[in-house]
């Protein structure tokens, strides 16, 4: 019943899928009609590379049956197989390679995006922050790693990735600098949170000046940085086919330095990395110190990615034998106790305190006292999420958007969890969409424990911008997570949103309210990542093959811990 027209040009390109045709409907896709076709070096070498991620997880039998998420997965991956690299427009707007028209805000957005572009000694390194000329700067004329994540992605569907590489490579040169705030040195590991281009009109010269964290509104150094720069690493590689870039020595050096800094031994007693607040894309005091989902989520997907580019060399091996370990305690912890449906909720409402020994149920002392009301509420009864949190006595239950899509995409959530978040996002549309895609977290912190938690911070009000708002940039991430999950029609329904307004508001940076309907109090217009976030979504939505850049199979060899609510099955 496959409605697809599936065109494989010379070198493997697909040139064109009917529009009619849904993506569910690739389900029904015959792969016996793909032609035998001659493969170009690039998609060699990325076969290679792919076979590479194999032979080093070794996938055992599946324990579940297949899915309809693990049907369209296979055929994603097929698709991701005969994925061509570097296609080049050679227009300043991509064309559409499925035979869609493009929605007129694309190429408004293309033109923006590329006026975004900032320039060192004459080549692409980056996107300014924000175009926005009628805010203070403060530092939204810089580049930041993160905000940076989508624009590449863009970049490298739209088959320009040089831009990328050059990117790369300059972040790598700047984690080599000396890092010190005040008198303390920070680890050789670091990459900035940020960087800029100074030019000096009399000497006619341009220097690079970086911010690790010691200029950064509350000095914290960035531990996303690095994770993403490696993910990056390893989207530039799936992309282009392209391995030389990643196996450098320049290149194999950084990846191990952020590798280091985040599997050394130290007194932990837990697999999850502990952070300081507002290390991450909620870069102030929010309360998500200890061990924040998205810190979690990030440095499993990078831990997965550097798993695959890392050179079998001595070093590498060395770092590959503990990034397997960490993988296999890291998945347990996450799926075990970050993870919460209606039956663990029940569970933990009945929770005993003050157990003492291995036998305990309640292992960190959780007291059910400190469940908050809403999560009763909020719990539907299909779905469930990893939590914001987990650390002694400690649980912190809010939804953080980033953590949970990147969780899925990673397969740090098994496609179980992965159903329940996107049942849950169903569920609970009108709270965490609403009327702007997508709350950053839910719900927000209000009254004295806003006092407590951020310090009176006045940017963090209720439903403001990290507490609560709602941000464009996150649509790339949920059309990912939906597209992985084999729910396309979700991710449809929140581009319609953002296109209602998005343009028309000048591209903000994040939006307010329960419903997210205000443009954001202090929110820059022209937010080059609410741009780029938008275009990626429309792009992966477009040519679902793309998601093989930003997503993870399930490893089958990070066992799945025991069920617990019907929930997770499907
Ligand atoms: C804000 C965001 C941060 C982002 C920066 C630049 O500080 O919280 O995540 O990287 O702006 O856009």
């Amino acid at each position: 019943m496959s409605l697809l027209s599936v065109d494989v040009s010379q070198n493997g390109g697909i040139k064109n899928v009917d529009s009619s045709s849904s993506v569910f409907e690739m389900e029904e896709f015959d792969f016996s009609r793909l032609p035998d076709r001659p493969r170009n070096l690039n998609m060699e070498r990325q076969r290679s590379f792919d076979e590479r991620s194999l032979a080093e997880i070794p996938m055992g039998l599946s324990p579940h049956p297949p899915s309809r998420a693990d049907n369209f997965n296979r055929v994603l991956d097929h698709l991701d197989g005969i994925y061509s690299p570097g296609r080049k427009s050679g227009f300043n707007t991509p064309r559409s390679h499925f035979g869609y028209e493009p929605h007129p805000m694309t190429a408004e957005a293309w033109e923006t995006l590329r006026r975004s572009l900032v320039y060192f000694r004459g080549r692409p390194v980056g996107t300014i922050a924000a175009l926005d000329n009628s805010e203070e700067k403060l530092n939204y004329d810089q580049v930041f790693v993160r905000d940076f994540v989508p624009s590449a992605l863009a970049f490298l569907m739209n088959g320009e990735p040089e831009i990328v590489k050059n990117f790369l490579l300059k972040t790598l040169r700047l984690q080599s600098w000396e890092k010190k705030i005040d008198r303390f040195q920070l680890g050789e590991g670091v990459m900035p949170a940020s960087f800029k281009v100074l030019h000096d009109p009399v000497r006619n010269t341009e220097t690079l000046i970086a911010d690790f964290g010691e200029s950064a509104i509350g000095r914290v150094a960035p531990v996303d940085s690095g994770f993403w720069w490696i993910i990056l690493l390893r989207a530039y590689t799936k992309s282009t086919g392209d391995l030389s870039l990643a196996e450098m020595p320049e290149c194999q050096k950084g990846m191990r330095l952020i590798l280091s800094l985040c599997l050394s031994e130290g007194f932990d007693t837990f697999p999850t990395l502990l952070c300081a607040d507002g290390c991450c894309m909620i870069d102030r005091r929010m309360g998500v110190y200890g061990y924040p989902i998205e810190i979690q989520a990030l440095f499993f997907m990078a831990l997965r990615c550097a798993l695959v580019l890392l050179k079998q060399d001595t070093q590498g091996k060395e770092f590959i034998e503990r990034i397997i370990k960490r993988l296999h305690a890291l998945s347990y912890h996450m799926r075990s106790y970050f993870w919460l449906d209606l039956k663990q909720l029940n569970d933990i409402y009945r929770y005993k305190t003050e157990e003492y020994s291995h036998t305990a149920v309640n292992k960190f002392n959780v007291m059910p006292d400190s469940l908050p009301e809403w999560v009763f509420d909020f719990m539907p009864m299909h779905g469930g999420y990893f939590i914001g949190n987990v650390g002694p006595s400690k649980m912190d239950f809010r939804w953080f958007c980033l953590g949970n899509c990147i969780a899925i995409l990673s397969s740090l959530a098994t496609p179980e969890q992965a159903t329940a978040i996107m049942d849950l996002i169903e569920s609970r549309w009108e709270e965490l969409v609403g009327d702007m895609p997508l709350k950053v977290c839910y719900p927000a912190i209000e009254n004295h424990e806003w006092r407590i938690v951020t310090g009176c911070d006045p940017k963090n009000t209720r439903w403001s911008y990290h507490n609560g708002g709602s941000w464009p940039v996150l649509l790339w991430l949920l059309t990912a997570a939906c597209i992985k999950t084999g729910r396309p029609q979700i991710a449809r329904r929140a581009i319609e949103l953002a296109e209602a307004r998005l343009s028309k508001d000048g591209w903000p940076e994040y939006y307010d309210g329960k419903l997210g309907r205000y443009i954001g109090k202090q929110a820059r217009r022209y937010q080059t990542w609410s741009i780029s976030g938008y275009l990626v979504a429309k792009m992966m939505l477009e040519d679902p093959s793309h998601l093989g850049m930003v997503a993870h199979e399930e490893d089958k060899q990070l066992k799945p811990v025991l069920k617990r609510s019907s929930s997770w099955t499907v």
